[in-house]
């Protein structure tokens, strides 16, 4: 992109936010003057929170806590509950915390500078700059994810998010206006928002468009480029449904933290990459009761966001003097299809069952 390109961006985008810009609460009216409270409250809503959903809670905390310090003298659990319903409670806590630090150590006045602003609980990177610009109209970069996509675009990057992040940064940081620095963040933000959108940007309305490389070579939706994916890791494991004769199985829950927290499952090994065809018989020694007749009922497969996995299922009946193991539990016929049983698992006992030649409660085989 020439230099005078980059000198004209931003007073195109000006103009056009002067006509465009979108009625939002928390916006200073030309002329006004920003409320550092206001810009910053209605920030740390914004993270991870669409415009839509923000609005009812910012109008409810300015109505509860008008300033900074009331904040601050708020019970926490006030703050929590006046919160809830938009979710990342941790950004209640920090908001709380942070009302805290600038009252005790400020005097509640909000620090006007990026690096200042980044040391207070619950503003990183993006937060700091968007709050030193839009409040304190400093000519520092905020760029968020609607700003890497529209910056994307106009330069055509092939760079992949987030390698990208710091290009986009200088770039934004090298369009920078002196003057209007608060309304040109805004402006970029209600562009992507509103125009260069992620799956239909509007180019033939777009004030950028005589700058923007994608839109000329007519392939905005090939930008951001994504990371290649990394390909799914393929891990193998051994179950094992065990069947009393009154028609109960044996079943164990899963730890309350990681992948399927809490939820119920049938007993079995870890699930690990590496094993071939030929390992699940080894697995027959980790069974819970490992002088049942086990036989192999089949395998099943299930695909989780972060590994794909191959089920050895095994089945056998319970002898008659077997006590569960501490870890497990009996589930009776009639309550299997209601017990907290994750899809994998489902699976396995669909699979387990048509070995067995039963019927699936309540189903017919
Ligand atoms: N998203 C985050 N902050 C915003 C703001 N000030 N205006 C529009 N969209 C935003
Ligand atoms: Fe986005 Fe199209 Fe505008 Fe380029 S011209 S910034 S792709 S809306």
């Amino acid at each position: 992109m020439t230099r005078k390109s980059k000198t004209e961006i931003g007073p195109a985008l000006l103009a056009w936010y002067d006509i465009s810009r979108r009625d939002l609460p928390w916006r200073a009216l030309p002329g006004e003057t920003p409320d550092p409270y206001s810009v910053w409250l209605s920030e740390i809503m914004l993270q991870q929170t669409t415009v839509a959903a923000v609005r009812s809670y910012y109008a409810k905390f300015l109505a509860l806590w008008p300033r900074v310090d009331h904040l601050a003298a708020a019970p926490l659990e006030e703050v929590l509950q006046a919160w809830a319903g938009l979710g990342y409670y941790s950004r209640a806590r920090n908001l709380h915390a942070c009302a805290q630090e600038i009252v005790a150590e400020n005097g509640g006045a909000f620090p006007a500078d990026e690096d200042n602003l980044r040391r207070l609980p619950g503003i990183g990177a993006y937060t700091a700059g968007a709050i030193a610009a839009i409040a304190f109209d400093r000519p520092t970069p905020a760029v968020d994810g609607n700003v890497e996509r529209v910056v994307a675009r106009l330069l055509a990057l092939e760079t992949p998010l987030p390698v990208a992040k710091k290009e986009i940064s200088d770039f934004v940081a090298a369009i920078l206006p002196k003057k209007r620095p608060g309304d040109f963040a805004q402006a970029m933000m209600d562009l992507g928002a509103t125009v260069c959108t992620p799956r239909s940007p509007r180019c033939l309305i777009c004030p950028l468009a005589r700058f923007c490389c994608a839109a000329s070579a007519g392939n905005p939706l090939e930008f951001p480029k994504k990371p290649p994916k990394k390909a799914r890791p393929f891990k193998r494991g051994a179950v094992f449904v065990l069947r009393r004769a009154d028609g109960a199985v044996l079943a164990r829950r899963r730890p309350a933290r990681g992948l399927l927290g809490g939820m119920t499952e049938f007993f079995g090994t870890d699930w690990r990459e590496g094993r071939g065809e030929d390992w699940a018989e080894a697995a027959l020694a980790s069974a819970p009761c490992t002088r049942a007749n086990w036989r192999l009922a089949g395998e099943i497969d299930h695909v989780f966001t972060h590994f794909a996995l191959k089920l050895s299922v095994f089945v056998a009946a319970a002898p008659a003097d077997f006590a569960a193991p501490e870890t497990g539990f009996w589930i009776a016929a009639q309550d299997l299809s209601a017990a907290a049983l994750p899809s994998v698992m489902r699976k396995v006992e669909t699979c387990a069952f048509k070995a067995m030649d039963l019927r699936v409660a309540g189903k017919p085989a």
